[in-house]
């Protein structure tokens, strides 16, 4: 293969070398058809596969996001979502996607904590290994993210992390170590500088990146992340997204003035060249990917979304009887969320709600009680008759100079414009829909997007405005634009005539054209004290009250961090109301991250679903009735307050976010601090009981025997914890070393055996990974915080 590389390599003149290490398109690689070399779409990732353009008519399937599928604990499910995830890539023409997300949950309020897994490195490490190679094994090439130190979203362009260089060693760098390891093809560099330089030139990509790792795959750019044209003599290879732009004709000046070795170049373009050959973008065919039905990608991904929802509380209200009566209230039981906001972002074909999920499988009354925004929600496509076809949707015409270019007939009112090649040649694109009152009253009719906007009803102009973007970052701009309406009193089947129009506008260099534009509809909507109250009066007529609670786009998204962790809106008063009112209260919470829940201890059980991908509703139901457990343990620790968090701030002050706290990340802190959250690191409950026996200790490998002593099936994570009483180096009280999830059937036992690895005795020191000699004390248990086995190891 290498001498092959070799060959190609010869046959490229500078300029056909430069094609090959900046991006054709926005999301594609070039090819060169001389060398037989086929242009490579690339994706996001990584709960699912975009593919190109963001159109829901070649939706994806939406998997868990990154804390759902650490809260497995189990890297053997990934197997399964890793051939899904490879179909769904090949099946959109696609050769990487751009995912694992492996940055740590260094404090809760990171605006991309549902992407990543874990705030342990471990954890964290064996999920990322477990999804590359199991995406890899299809030939189509992960792409573990964000490379390094990229663990929130304040600043997150300019930022300059400044962590020391154990903790970047033991906990930052070690996900990223395992994924070389694993052998990803493909790693993404960040937006962040760690210790003033930024991350795309960072010396961190050749030391220990391409150097004692021997990484030699592509080190891509986060999009836009490459800065200068001078930096094409660093470690990034491949500067996205395309067409060429620092990395184009200025480059080439560049290299033929000798300020920049060809040399440098080659070695990206070796780089390229393997990674075509690797997926099958070289001479060949990719290979053949595992194919799903509709009906088993779904049953996937509700069996690992039931697998990560965890079960912090439960007095033995779960699970409910068949008959049992249930108020489903709360403003995520009927819109929930199946995913996060940002790139991350996939546009599914198929999901199911928590009120859909529900219905039939228990008797069921439902409302809201609380309406989360007060902003407008995309037209939905029931009341939305396309005017040219009769069809449902509407109409979207490119023009340019007043030409139409051309015309779709869309299934949504949020069109995303980047990426959509129509939409590159246009200046205009005008939506043109019927829209039915389904319910009588107040509606509110409006957009959400930037540039010159028209909105027209009935043929008259009742919006014109120039909007500006509220940020200058581009997901936000993109997902999360400025929005305003006009209200309209409609009877129930009135039908009015809507027409929007918006300029395409020009976006940051290198990025091209950047907008959404969406038309935007609010319903009518019962008075909020009257909707509180009569979900408080469901509540009292039920056996069980189910509160589906949760975050919203606008707060959990990519491109800003939180600013607190309590639940948006007046969800905290509805639970307390709820379980004034019905002592048997289970409170559902639909976020990617930690929330305050200041209600906790007067609820009959907690369950935590995370962003569970486009099953929810099913997976719900499943757990809910006891059809299955739930399955997870918290991959990050549940705070009770914000004010308790030990790592909390993400805010950088004169341009530098300090780690300060070194070593002492997550759960670590937690005990060093002395404070108890509300859920430990590791926690979750299932429906079953447990016994463990017979702690051995062999060298390195602890074993220990499960027996599930209930009366029906469930699964069990043994957790092994490492500490070092009187060790000369500062530690964390006790750190992860291993664990290991079993499923068992009831009265079955088994002895579980694991092998904890040399990393886990090391610490980084001045010459580099270094052992402690002597003892080690092992914990074994269910969560950081319940540890009943322990022995020494040496
Ligand atoms: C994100 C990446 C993503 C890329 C392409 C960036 O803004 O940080 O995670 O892969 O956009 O969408």
């Amino acid at each position: 293969m290498e001498d092959h590389i070799e060959e190609l390599l010869a046959e490229l003149d500078l300029d056909g070398k430069l094609r090959l290490i900046s991006g054709a398109g926005l999301f594609r690689m070039a090819g060169d058809p001389t060398l037989g070399i086929t242009e490579m779409p690339i994706s996001d990732g990584p709960s699912g596969v975009r593919g190109e353009n963001w159109d829901e008519r070649d939706p994806s399937v939406s998997l868990p996001s990154g804390t759902a599928i650490a809260a497995t604990w189990d890297p053997a499910l990934l197997t399964e979502i890793g051939a899904l995830i490879a179909a769904e890539a090949r099946r959109k023409g696609v050769y990487a996607v751009l995912g694992p997300t492996i940055n740590l949950h260094r404090s809760p309020l990171g605006g991309r904590h549902f992407e990543c897994f874990s705030e342990d490195p471990l954890l964290t490490a064996e999920m990322a290994d477990a999804y590359v190679r199991a995406v890899q094994a299809h030939g189509v090439s992960a792409c573990p993210k964000h490379y390094v130190a990229n663990d929130s979203e304040t600043d997150r362009f300019t930022v300059d992390v400044r962590v020391d260089e154990r903790a970047l060693r033991e906990l930052y760098l070690y996900p990223f170590e395992r994924t070389v390891e694993a052998g990803a093809w493909m790693i993404m560099d960040a937006y962040n500088a760690v210790d003033g330089t930024t991350m795309t030139e960072n010396s961190l990509l050749d030391e220990p990146l391409k150097g004692t790792w021997g990484f030699d795959g592509v080190v891509v750019s986060d999009w836009t992340a490459v800065r200068t044209t001078e930096s094409a003599a660093r470690g990034t290879d491949l500067c996205m997204p395309g067409p060429p732009y620092l990395w184009g004709e200025p480059l080439a000046a560049a290299v033929r003035a000798g300020e920049i070795a060809e040399s440098a170049i080659d070695d990206k373009v070796r780089r390229i060249l393997r990674f075509a050959q690797r997926v099958g973008a070289l001479d060949g065919t990719p290979q053949a990917t595992p194919v799903f039905s509709d009906e088993q990608a779904q049953d996937l991904v509700r069996r690992v979304a039931a697998q990560a929802m965890v079960l912090v509380r439960n007095n033995g209200v779960l699970p409910l009887n068949s008959d049992t009566t249930v108020a489903l209230l709360g403003p995520s039981a009927g819109e929930p969320r199946f995913l996060g906001g940002g790139s991350a972002t996939v546009i599914p074909g198929h999901t199911t709600t928590p009120v859909e999920g529900l219905t039939g499988r228990l008797p069921l009354t439902h409302t809201a009680g609380v309406h989360l925004s007060e902003d407008l929600v995309p037209a939905p496509l029931a009341i939305m008759t396309d005017p040219e076809t009769g069809e449902p949707g509407l109409s979207a015409r490119y023009l340019k100079d007043n030409t139409v270019l051309g015309i779709q007939h869309r299934g949504t009112s949020r069109l995303v414009l980047l990426g959509e090649p129509l939409a590159a040649q246009s200046d205009t694109v005008e939506m043109r829909t019927r829209l039915r009152a389904d319910i009588g009253g107040d509606w509110q009719i409006g957009f959400g997007g930037v540039g010159h906007i028209r909105l027209d009803i009935d043929g008259e102009t009742v919006l014109a405005e120039n909007v500006a973007p509220a940020s200058s970052d581009p997901a936000a701009a993109l997902l999360n634009p400025p929005q305003r309406h006009v209200t309209r009193m409609l009877a129930a089947g009135d039908e009015i005539e809507v027409r929007l129009v918006t300029s395409i506008e020009a976006a940051m260099p290198g990025l091209g054209i950047l907008l959404g534009a969406t038309l935007g509809i609010r319903r009518p909507q019962r008075d909020a004290e009257e909707e509180f109250a009569a979900a408080v009066e469901l509540a009292r007529a039920a056996d069980t009250a189910v509160v589906v609670v949760g975050t919203t786009e606008q707060i959990e998204s990519e491109g800003v961090d939180r600013i607190s962790l309590r639940l948006p809106g007046r969800q905290d008063d509805l639970v307390a109301a709820v379980a004034a009112v019905n002592p048997r209260t289970v409170v559902v919470v639909n976020s990617g991250a930690p929330v305050e829940m200041p209600w906790r201890d007067d609820v009959a059980a907690v369950l935590l679903a995370w962003f569970p991908g486009q099953e929810f509703g099913a997976a719900l139901a499943d757990v809910l009735t006891g059809a299955t457990e739930p399955g997870g343990r918290l991959p990050t620790t549940w705070p009770g307050t914000m004010a308790d968090v030990p790592v909390l701030n993400t805010t950088p002050v004169h341009g530098v976010l300090d780690y300060s706290e070194g070593i002492h990340v997550g759960y670590r802190a937690w005990l060093r601090a002395g404070t108890e959250p509300a859920y430990p690191f590791g926690h979750g409950l299932g429906y079953t009981t447990w016994s463990t026996d017979d702690l051995v200790v062999a060298d390195r490998t602890v074993s220990l025997t499960v027996t599930n002593t209930g009366d029906r099936r469930g699964k069990h994570v043994v957790q092994a914890y490492l500490s070092r009483p009187d060790s000369a180096v500062d530690r964390p009280a006790r750190w992860l070393a291993g664990f290991t999830a079993v499923t068992l059937a009831p009265g079955e036992s088994r002895t579980v055996s694991l092998s904890l690895p040399d990393r886990a005795f090391q610490h980084w020191g001045p010459g580099g990974w270094e052992t402690e000699p002597g003892e080690f004390t092992v914990q074994l248990g269910t969560s950081v915080a319940d540890l009943p086995h322990t022995a020494s190891v040496s």
